[in-house]
């Protein structure tokens, strides 16, 4: 996907306020680590942690997130998560 393309997901997802699916994706991939705080992952609800984070913007943050960044695993660790669900499940954790 090019990064144009990547954009305009991100874009459509903010306008949508695509909630249905996402928070069952963040329960079975995401919480493992975000709900407890595994491997230095920040935890939802942290918001000291994710203030510096939220700062990046919500386009960057997805980016880094999806690719993966240091501890956190590309995709969450899912090769077959979409960008949208893997996009969607963050919206809630901030207030962008
Ligand atoms: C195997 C554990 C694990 C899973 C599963 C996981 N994460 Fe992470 N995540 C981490 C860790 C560890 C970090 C901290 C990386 C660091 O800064 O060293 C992180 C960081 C992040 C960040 C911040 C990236 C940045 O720019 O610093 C985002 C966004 C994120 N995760 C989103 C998600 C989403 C969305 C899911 C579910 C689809 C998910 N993560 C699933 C471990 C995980």
């Amino acid at each position: 996907m090019t990064f144009k393309g990547f954009l305009s997901v991100c874009a459509a997802l903010a306008f949508s306020g695509a909630a249905a699916a996402t928070d069952a994706v963040y329960q079975q991939v995401c919480s493992v680590c975000h709900a407890a705080g595994v491997a230095g992952a920040p935890k939802v609800g942290d918001t000291k942690k994710w203030a510096p984070l939220i700062a990046e913007g919500q386009v960057i943050l997805t980016a880094h997130g999806y690719v993966g960044i240091r501890g956190m695993p590309a995709k969450g660790g899912k090769p077959d998560l979409a960008l949208k669900d893997f996009a969607g499940a963050l919206v809630p954790w901030c207030t962008w």
